[in-house]
């Protein structure tokens, strides 16, 4: 049955990706540039770069705006990470993600029987982790930034304010998670209760703006105490949730030491531990280094078997030996050894599917749409920052915090919450990755940024759970190897596999049809995915130094800049 199905896929799967489409480039600017998720936010950003301040300040501005413009995943009740790289090519990463609370344990969402109870770690208040973004703004402010912290949060302010025109997708989404939003909030979220958003209605958020002012005016104390950490918790008693005013006190970001390495003539700058992103990307970019790709063509069979082999080997890495670092000692520098990594691929054979073992039990593909979301910038002085942030899935755990105006992260799914039981993302995990009071659970947030020569060269990351990594990975090849634009790079269409389960996802046109049989014949499990894998925010310095935006036409996604 299922191979008759997939057959039919592929028989009808036809390559949608014009050529044109992989050379078209984005907005190009000579200075300065924003992409993120949302035009609004994009703009936000772009302001603050007109008005001189540098990367970080932008980040700052963006991530607020990104909360009231783009509650799926922008957000201030969530957490994400951030990787720079000055002018001066100095580099550092923030590790903004939420914690387990300190009531939290490691098998919290089994019944007595030691079963996983469906949903808990996701949806509700049980599946909310403690809140890292402001937090991390806060840190980041301090650490980097030029302009006054309340001049980076006031754009924000005005939007949740003022309101701001709903986009059609926005509008549908907030439609479709109607109800969710109604039954796991304790008080009636008021500004979802209408029935049907249309494109172009105002959403104004006037219990967030009062947040956000705190915010501004007290920094760290306007969320993790006071006013805010009141609501939160009451929110918490009322729902059955654990996050405590000690938790939120006690939360702090962390800067930590980027992951470096060379491949293929790139310097890659990107997130450690407990992001499995930069291991897994420098894993799948230097093994890819000794093949060549670019002769075997963009997507063709053999590039696209090879890739599949190749992220199999690496998910498998991911799930044994990953997790938060300061709970678990995590092999990094062994992770990253050059002959290590080749190693792995001892087994590769051009002819066939490797086996990935057992198969998961059958995992249903994800039961809602994902969501996270990435932004890209560079400043006029050349200071680059990625970043990557969520709520976990879309519209994180549907709680809204009563009186505040913002939703709290489901980020707790992220957990191993049974060794080999799969998350939403359909990835596995065990002790590295098992739930402690305080700890990180693992992501696979990528911000990346590239050099080429000592030189900024390509700032990327995208949304999409597990998919997240095989998405940076394939945006990277698509330029580095196949020549396509920052745009064609991001608009082309994405495969991915993760090990477990033993299936490759594709979108729609993705693989042709042609390659599509013949991976099918070498024992590749293939498995459409409505609604796209990963939605990337890029920039890439051309070689007369201008940049390029690519922004991806999956999403409401705008490049801004001058
Ligand atoms: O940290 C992670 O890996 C996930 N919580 C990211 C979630 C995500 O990307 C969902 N969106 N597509």
């Amino acid at each position: 049955m299922f191979r008759k199905f997939t057959l039919l896929f592929l028989l009808i799967s036809f390559a949608s990706c014009t050529s044109n489409s992989l050379t078209d480039r984005g907005l190009v600017t000579d200075k300065a540039m924003v992409v993120s998720a949302h035009p609004l936010a994009s703009e936000v950003g772009a302001e603050i770069l007109r008005q001189g301040g540098n990367a970080i300040d932008a980040a700052v501005a963006v991530q607020f705006a990104l909360a009231v413009v783009y509650p799926d995943a922008g957000n201030i009740g969530g957490g994400g990470f951030l990787v720079l790289r000055q002018q001066d090519g100095s580099i550092n990463a923030l590790d903004y993600r939420e914690k387990a609370p300190a009531a939290a344990h490691r098998d919290m969402y089994l019944n007595k029987t030691e079963k996983v109870v469906e949903n808990l770690s996701f949806k509700g208040h049980l599946a909310a982790g403690v809140p890292g973004t402001v937090d991390g703004m806060v840190q980041a402010n301090e650490m980097y930034g030029s302009m006054p912290w309340k001049d980076l949060v006031q754009p924000a302010i005005d939007l949740a304010a003022n309101g701001f025109p709903l986009t059609k997708k926005e509008a549908a989404k907030l439609n479709e998670q109607r109800e969710d939003f109604i039954k796991y909030s304790t008080v009636k979220p008021a500004f979802i209760l209408r029935n049907k958003w249309q494109e172009g209605d105002s959403l104004r958020i006037p219990d967030l703006a009062r947040v956000l002012q705190r915010v501004r005016d007290n920094g760290r104390a306007g969320f993790y105490a006071g006013e805010t950490a009141d609501l939160i918790a009451d929110e918490m008693k009322r729902g059955g949730g654990i996050i405590t005013k000690e938790d939120l006190a006690a939360y702090r970001s962390v800067w930590r030491a980027p992951l470096t390495a060379e491949a293929n003539g790139y310097r890659i700058i990107s997130m450690p531990p407990p992001s499995s992103g930069g291991i897994a990307l420098i894993q799948l970019l230097t093994i890819t280094e000794d093949y060549p790709l670019s002769d075997w063509g963009w997507n063709s069979a053999r590039t696209a078997h090879f890739m599949i082999e190749a992220e199999r080997r690496v998910y498998a890495d991911r799930a044994k030996h990953l997790g938060d670092p300061d709970f678990y000692q995590v092999p990094v520098q062994g992770l990253l050894e050059q002959d290590y990594i080749k190693g792995r691929m001892a087994d590769f054979t051009p002819k066939r599917a490797t086996s990935s073992d057992a198969v998961s039990a059958g995992l249903p593909a994800p039961p809602e749409s994902p969501n996270t979301t990435h932004y890209s910038i560079v400043d006029a002085q050349g200071n680059a920052v990625s970043v990557t942030t969520t709520l976990n899935s879309s519209f994180g755990s549907k709680v809204f915090v009563a009186g505040a105006g913002f939703l709290l992260n489901n980020e707790m799914d992220d957990f191993s919450v049974k060794p080999g039981y799969p998350n939403s993302y359909g990835l596995v995990g065990g002790e590295a990755n098992a739930i402690a009071p305080g700890k990180r659970m693992l992501s696979s947030m990528t911000p990346t940024i590239l050099e080429k020569n000592d030189s900024l060269f390509m700032v990327v990351g995208s949304m999409g759970g597990s998919t997240i990594i095989t998405t940076v990975y394939q945006i990277i090849l698509n330029v580095t190897v196949h020549g396509h634009t920052m745009q064609g790079a991001i608009n082309a269409g994405r495969f991915h596999h993760q090990w477990k389960p033993n299936w490759v996802l594709s979108e729609w046109g993705a693989l042709g049809a042609g390659t599509g049989i013949k991976l099918w014949l070498k024992g590749h499990k293939i498995v459409p995915r409505n609604g796209g894998i990963g939605r990337a925010a890029g920039i890439l310095v051309l070689p007369n130094g201008k940049l390029e935006g690519g922004a991806d036409p999956r999403g409401d996604d705008a490049a801004a800049g001058f």
